[in-house]
């Protein structure tokens, strides 16, 4: 037996009041999760400092992260953000050699392709492996463009901006097989879909926690493969350091871990937040999440083309993720229209996105198309 959707549903307020299929902006806030946010203010107004339950706690989150992402603790670094983890990774890459160059999908979210970007004066190559017709970038325009000078490749699990899914695992054996590495940008898929760091070989990977982790703002996360660990970022830090309490100012002693990717002080208050966020993922199941939502999502998508929408996410369940993105002739007006009928979406390239979750239902689905359609005249 599968878990109980009515129960999962009712675990998040927001929904009694609106239809939200925003998760891949920011997902809604659990009472779990908001339970440990109120036990944060508790311990502050109690103890005031508690230094070692927060590493505690961070240390907690580094662990459900690693179990959800099937890797281990110590190839994780809990960050403040997803472009704090790529500018420690990329602080540590060495591009003086003749592999310096680093190939981005166009599909990447812009924060990754700016910090690769910003690189160039260190002697990063940047170049861009564009999609074709369907919005998509095949694996063959990978394979025209990863040569013997490719250091590492940049690929979005799933794009913000039509709801894509790249071949990760494909990418990958191809990446490896003419000798570069891979990041993953899993932040719009992981905790709606299983992200499977083994599975798919990947060399690093990173992600928040606000979106479909169900956490907050404010931390992140990197994982970098066991037989990476021999980088060294120069951004760096004390609690990058193999012993936090060295206190030495005479050396930089990096942590064997990935937590040698971290800089400063962890994000206390996320990770109360991020725990509950990710036990809450862990308890009801990354598989039966996956499969709720790509029901959900394809439940949208007939409906919506039978409706006469046109679609920017392939119907192909490989090839997309938790967002069906509507095509339309103005979407921020489009977007605002739905959100004056309680439906939140957002937009974004000309299309209104409706990010899902497994607290939708069937009523968010009628909600959408009911509102998408009252306003034909905006749909492309
Ligand atoms: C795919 C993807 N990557 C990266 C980011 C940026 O993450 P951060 O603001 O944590 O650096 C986002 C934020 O929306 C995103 O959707």
């Amino acid at each position: 037996m599968g878990p109980d959707w009515t129960a999962f549903r009712a675990l998040f307020p927001t929904l009694e009041r609106k239809a939200y299929l925003a998760s891949g902006s920011y997902g809604l806030l659990a009472k779990p999760v908001e339970a440990a946010f109120r036990q944060y203010l508790d311990d502050r107004l109690d103890r005031g400092v508690d230094w070692g339950g927060w590493g505690a706690r961070t240390e907690a989150v580094r662990e459900g992260m690693a179990a959800l992402l099937n890797g281990q603790p110590d190839e994780i670094a809990i960050t403040t953000s997803a472009s704090d983890g790529i500018n420690s990774l990329a602080s540590a890459i060495d591009f003086a050699g003749r592999r310096n160059k680093v190939l981005l999908s166009n599909l990447e979210f812009p924060t990754g392709a700016q910090i690769w970007h910003a690189q160039a004066p260190r002697g990063a190559v940047v170049q861009h492996v564009a999609e074709a017709q369907d919005g998509g970038v095949p694996l063959e325009h990978f394979a025209a463009a990863i040569d013997e000078t490719t250091k590492l490749i940049q690929i979005t699990h799933v794009c913000y901006r039509n709801g894509q899914r790249l071949d990760v695992a494909a990418i990958t054996r191809l990446a490896h097989e003419r000798g570069a590495m891979v990041l993953l940008d899993a932040f719009q898929s992981v905790g709606a879909m299983a992200v499977d760091v083994a599975a798919l070989d990947v060399d690093f990977a990173v992600g928040g926690m606000l979106k479909y982790l169900l956490g907050t703002a404010g931390i992140g996360w990197l994982y970098v493969a066991h037989k990476h660990l021999g980088l060294t970022p120069t951004a760096s830090g004390w609690f990058a350091q193999a012993d936090i309490d060295a206190m030495d100012i005479f050396a930089n002693a990096p942590a064997t871990s990935a937590r040698r990717f971290q800089t400063g002080t962890p994000p206390v208050v996320g990770s109360y937040a991020a725990e509950a966020a990710i036990a809450l993922i862990r308890d009801t199941g990354i598989a039966a999440i996956e499969t709720r939502i790509r029901d959900l999502t394809g439940e949208a998508m007939d409906r919506l083309t039978a409706a006469g929408c046109q679609l920017a996410t392939p119907r192909d369940d490989a090839r997309r993720g938790p967002q069906v993105a509507v095509r339309s002739t103005d979407a921020p007006l489009l977007t605002a229209k739905l959100i004056e009928r309680g439906v939140i979406v957002s937009s974004r390239d000309g299309n209104v996105r409706a990010m899902f979750h497994a607290y939708n239902d069937a009523s968010d689905v009628g909600a959408l198309l009911d509102g998408l359609l009252a306003h034909r005249e905006l749909l492309a």
